[in-house]
């Protein structure tokens, strides 16, 4: 599948995700991991990238940040730019160069959207060409070694654990959350390698929000088999 039909499906797909997405638990999950990962948002220069319906990006506002954003989608920036007016959201598509300057962001976002691109070296390069010297790049993915496996379930439907298989063959599939969409399957290697090749250090990976007995958006059966996995990356400069 090439980029500009992977973005026309979010552009199909767009008001059905953003109606779904804002008070999924699933998405207020993966929002306290990145929360719980980046910690200090006040004054930071941020760039939330694939940034879909502006929901993060605002978050991240809320929350003391400078906030900069862009989506491939049309569709889903439109929705962004008219429920949060005071944020410079983009059409821009992360596979080609991002329209910012050399070194101008602290933090760069990217929340559960690099398993949804194709092809991704041109954007770790140009993350690590548009942070800060001490900068970082914090994104999110669906957890590969578990996000296509199906649960094994006792008779009464009890999710028991998940039947794990191929996990280190690449894989281009199709789902239908909110209309069609492609996701791309990739092991955590690729990922960590990929980043080493553009220059970041894996500072930390979080599965889990903090204190996740305490968070309630989660289900038990999600407690022990992660849906998300979180890198945190230092640009190493
Ligand atoms: C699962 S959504 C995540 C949106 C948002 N960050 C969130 O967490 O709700 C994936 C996003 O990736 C965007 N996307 C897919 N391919 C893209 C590309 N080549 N360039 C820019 N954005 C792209 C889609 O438009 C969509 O908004």
């Amino acid at each position: 599948m090439n980029e500009k039909d992977i973005i026309n499906q979010w552009d199909n797909a767009a008001k059905v995700y953003s109606e779904n997405q804002r008070t999924a638990p699933n998405n207020l999950t993966n929002w306290k991991i990145i929360k719980d990962t980046i910690k200090d948002f006040t004054n930071k220069t941020i760039l939330d990238a694939g940034c879909g319906d502006g929901f993060f990006s605002n978050e991240m506002k809320a929350l003391g940040a400078k906030v900069y954003a862009c989506d491939g989608s049309k569709n889903l920036i439109q929705i962004a730019q008219n429920d949060f007016q005071d944020i410079e959201f983009k059409v821009c598509d992360l596979t080609k160069s991002l329209p910012y300057a050399d070194r101008f962001f602290d933090i760069v976002v990217s929340s559960l959207t690099l398993m949804d691109i194709g092809y991704l070296d041109t954007f770790f390069n140009e993350t690590y060409r548009i942070l800060k010297d001490d900068g970082k790049l914090v994104c999110t993915i669906v957890h590969p070694c578990f996000f296509q496996a199906e649960w094994e379930k006792d008779a009464n439907g009890k999710k028991l654990w998940k039947k794990v298989k191929n996990y280190w063959e690449l894989n281009e599939v199709s789902l239908n959350f909110w209309g069609e969409t492609t996701h791309y399957h990739r092991p955590i290697t690729w990922y960590s390698n990929k980043l080493k090749n553009s220059g970041f250090v894996i500072e930390e990976i979080k599965e889990n929000p903090d204190n996740v007995d305490d968070f309630s958006p989660i289900k038990p059966h999600q407690k022990r088999v992660p849906l998300f996995i979180c890198f945190s990356c230092l640009k190493n400069k």
